[in-house]
């Protein structure tokens, strides 16, 4: 039956494709090993005997059809920067909090949970499939809020994840289980690895107009089109709040919008919030999109992240929730969740999860990490006016560049081609993604004005 869908995906609509050829996704067959000149060495089961001595003969790797894999093009631009030796450089690619030296931070609140567990000596055994009870109820409850009817109601299906990738994987997983013929949207443009994991769990997506360079801003006609001409029943994936990479998000009348043309479509909206209180420094804001679709009654997956707002990024903690029509169905998709789940990874780490429910447990430490998330969104919004007051005072040509104070969260878009792009690094040593994007969280007051002459002379002298 799988192998059936596999065959079909492949051979369906190339331009939304998600699924390589199938001579790609199979490779060799099991056991089989080619040689250089792409003739059939052995086949396994012949004589294995013959097989080992024929391999250590010429020296030849089983792996050798195995092809060379691109560099990632987001942590692949942290590797091209550590590779620099030149003392101006500037790594404005991974999307991580840095202090106003540079330097990655540790929350003050997660030191102090953390020796807080040491010395109540946890154990290690393993945790059950589904995670921490302890997490899943208070994750469930900074999304939702701890009174909303889904949660009162038993309506959400929450299953700890590997942070948020390995939520919105496990989601896709799901997707592809139960609605194998479902198409996935996702917006034009989005963070890259939205692609990766459906392509890896055989969704089909195809993408919704989002960004408009005319304006640096929301294509908001073009994004309402796009999701109405999908066929019903799509899922549609969305950011919660500060939208990457761009940094633009639908406004509250946007987003009621947005609501509408989806019921209408009976679509089912995927939220992927990977910036919870990073956005405008409040937990409840940067949840509203997500609570406003959940007050109209609708059924919703929303993966959940702690790597920014907690500073947890190699803790790998974070959620997929299903908010569920009954109680019954929550069940049953929690079940299901922890069935795909329990293959893939078995049960998640316990380390990450027992910070976040010691952390949201605890109103003292709670108050906490709410101040020192809304310090770190307020360094991020720093930086970003002094990155505009410096290039608005730079740049003589009269170029409107307040269309970076309207963005919102980590990102900005720059608005800056390839090309360009390639002139940040090449020439000025600014280490950034290739679509325009900096992380504003790797940029310090000290260095916007650096940084703005490399966009001016980026954006004036290379086309
Ligand atoms: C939009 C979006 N979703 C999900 C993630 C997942 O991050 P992680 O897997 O570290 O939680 C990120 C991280 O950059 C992101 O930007």
């Amino acid at each position: 039956m799988a192998s059936m869908t596999i065959l079909s995906l492949a051979s369906a609509t190339p331009s939304t494709s998600p699924c390589p050829p199938k001579k790609e996704i199979a490779g060799l067959s099991f056991g089989q090993t080619l040689r250089k000149d792409g003739g059939d060495l052995f086949l396994k089961g012949k004589s294995a005997n013959r097989v080992a001595m024929a391999v250590a003969a010429i020296n030849t790797s089983r792996f050798e059809g195995v092809t060379m894999a691109p560099p990632d093009p987001i942590l692949g631009v942290s590797e091209a920067f550590r590779a620099d030796t030149n003392d101006l450089k500037l790594n404005l690619g991974v999307g991580a909090y840095r202090t106003e030296e540079l330097q990655p931070y540790v929350l003050k609140v997660v030191k102090k949970v953390e020796n807080l567990m040491l010395e109540k000596g946890d154990n290690k055994e393993y945790l059950p499939i589904e995670g921490l009870a302890a997490f899943n109820k208070a994750t469930a409850e900074l999304m939702f809020g701890a009174d909303s009817p889904v949660i009162r109601e038993g309506r959400v299906a929450t299953v700890q994840g590997l942070s948020g990738t390995g939520s919105l994987r496990l989601a896709a997983a799901f997707i592809q289980r139960y609605f194998p013929d479902a198409k996935a949207l996702i917006s034009s443009p989005t963070w890259g690895n939205h692609k990766n994991i459906f392509n890896d769990a055989r969704v089909f997506f195809s993408e919704y107009r989002y960004y408009d360079p005319k304006t640096v801003g929301l294509d908001f006609d073009g994004m309402i089109a796009d999701i109405k001409a999908a066929p019903d029943g799509s899922f549609v994936l969305l950011h919660g709040c500060a939208h990457n990479p761009t940094g633009i998000d639908p406004t509250p009348e946007q987003w009621e919008k947005i609501a509408d043309v989806i019921q209408e479509k009976n679509h089912i909206p995927f939220f992927d919030v990977a910036y919870q209180g990073f956005a405008s420094g409040s937990l409840d804001e940067d949840a509203s999109s997500v609570r406003l679709f959940v007050e109209r009654g609708m059924e919703i997956l929303v993966a959940q992240s702690y790597s920014k707002n907690l500073g947890l990024y190699a803790e790998r903690i974070g959620a997929i929730n299903v908010v569920c029509s009954s109680s019954d169905a929550a069940t049953r998709v929690k079940s299901q969740l922890k069935r795909l789940a329990r293959p893939m990874y078995s049960n998640p780490p316990v380390h990450g999860a027992r910070i976040v429910a010691n952390v949201v447990g605890d109103p003292t430490l709670f108050s906490e990490w709410k101040e020192e998330m809304q310090l770190m969104a307020g360094r991020i919004k720093g930086v970003r006016q002094k990155l505009f007051d410096s290039l608005s005072e730079k740049d003589k040509s009269g170029k409107d560049w307040s269309f970076i104070l309207r963005q919102i969260g980590m990102f900005s878009y720059t608005g800056l081609n390839k090309a360009q792009s390639d002139n940040m690094t090449n020439k000025w040593h600014v280490y950034m993604t290739k679509d325009g994007r900096i992380s504003l969280a790797g940029l310090s007051l000290a260095k916007c004005e650096y940084l703005a002459d490399a966009i001016i002379d980026s954006f004036h002298n290379v086309s």
